[in-house]
């Protein structure tokens, strides 16, 4: 079995405090990921520039010492290896020439993937190499719905209107689109584990925009195909679903024979959590990032408070979010101090 708190916690061995790891970890709240970040205009070519995103995945190791990194990418890689124009704008975030008609479709494929994504696997290879063997190293991928999301949009969105009215209007061609990403998805994260990475962590940032029946079948139902075409070629290794902001549907996704773990965001309470979901499955969250920006006292209350609701397991701490930029990186180190001291009380 792998070394390491993190891997040996997803594989059930209870420690006495959770491993920790942040989402979005390596980021523009670090002066150094800034500096790096500055030698390169375009975002995506900083991505598929494995020097580049060797360094900055290893930072906040280096600095905080989480008991594991993820790959420092982005979930639309996919989409621009696929074929679809991407490119992300100073200050707004990422664009992409959106898919306008089904017949579109046909110009996306699979083909090019590997050539296209071969600096994010090599990276993998570089960081798996320089990272202590305790630590574990992640690979990612956006899960389909939210890939779809900003590829029918060509951005972020106020009420993703026109992804929901294709998927609603056209379930058949939108099911295409989502077969394409599935398999996609399936090669990229198969390649990844193949270079290095020990688990994966599929984003579904986007699924809680969906009422109940269409979440099923747009964001559950593709995740579980993902995985189990995964662990086809990967029969062991972990995988952790991320559906954001689906409420008390999270529950649809509590299945431990698919998933190794289910990432919950803030808006699920950690009492709720422990009583529903953490019987079944291990889960991974959910302080509010806005708190890891507060610091001292709120930060420390609010990190024991879910620490005192889940800390006993099966558990590994995160944020319910990703890291924002105006994060200030001691409180980082702080909240690993948190993690790392806590004691469950004596009930
Ligand atoms: O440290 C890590 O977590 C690994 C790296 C990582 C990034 N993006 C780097 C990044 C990961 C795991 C992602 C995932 C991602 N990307 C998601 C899913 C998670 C989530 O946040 O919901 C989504 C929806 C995206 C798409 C995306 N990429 C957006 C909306 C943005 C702009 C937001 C912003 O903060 O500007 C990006 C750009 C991006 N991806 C940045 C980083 C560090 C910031 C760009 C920069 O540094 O110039």
């Amino acid at each position: 079995m792998s070394a390491g708190k993190f891997l040996q916690t997803l594989a059930g061995t209870r420690y006495p405090t959770p491993p920790v790891w942040l989402m979005r970890q390596a980021g523009r709240y670090l002066p150094e990921y800034r500096a790096v970040r500055a030698t390169t205009r375009s975002f995506l070519e900083f991505c598929y520039t494995p020097d580049k995103s060797v360094e900055v995945t290893l930072q906040p190791i280096r600095r905080f010492g989480l008991d594991a990194a993820i790959i420092f990418s982005d979930i639309l890689v996919v989409p621009d290896a696929l074929g679809q124009k991407v490119w992300f704008e100073e200050g707004e975030g990422p664009k992409l020439e959106a898919l306008t008609d089904p017949a579109e479709f046909g110009q996306l494929s699979r083909a090019r993937l590997a050539d296209k994504l071969a600096p994010v696997y090599e990276a993998i290879k570089s960081v798996r190499r320089a990272l202590p063997t305790e630590t574990a190293l992640l690979g990612f991928a956006g899960a389909p719905f939210t890939l779809a999301c900003y590829m029918i949009e060509g951005s972020g969105s106020r009420d993703f209107a026109k992804v929901k009215l294709w998927a609603y209007r056209h379930p058949d061609s939108f099911g295409l689109l989502i077969d394409l990403l599935v398999e996609a998805i399936v090669d990229h994260l198969a390649y990844q584990i193949d270079a290095g990475a020990d688990a994966v962590q599929l984003f579904d940032s986007w699924a809680g925009i969906l009422p109940e029946e269409q979440l099923f079948r747009w964001s559950l139902e593709p995740m579980v195909r993902i995985a189990k075409g995964l662990r086809e070629r990967h029969p062991e290794v972990p995988i952790i679903a991320f559906p954001r902001a689906v409420g008390p549907a999270a529950l649809m996704y509590r299945r431990p024979d698919v998933f190794t773990a289910l990432s919950i965001d803030t808006g699920i309470g950690a009492h709720w959590a422990a009583e529903n979901l953490q019987p079944k499955i291990c889960l991974q969250g959910n302080l509010d990032p806005i708190m890891l920006v507060a610091g001292g006292a709120a930060l420390e209350h609010e990190a024991r408070r879910i620490l005192d609701k889940l800390g006993g397991g099966p558990f590994v701490f995160n944020l319910g979010h990703g890291v924002i930029p105006q994060t200030p990186p001691e409180h980082v180190a702080q909240l690993v101090d948190i993690v790392r001291g806590w004691k469950p009380s004596v009930t």
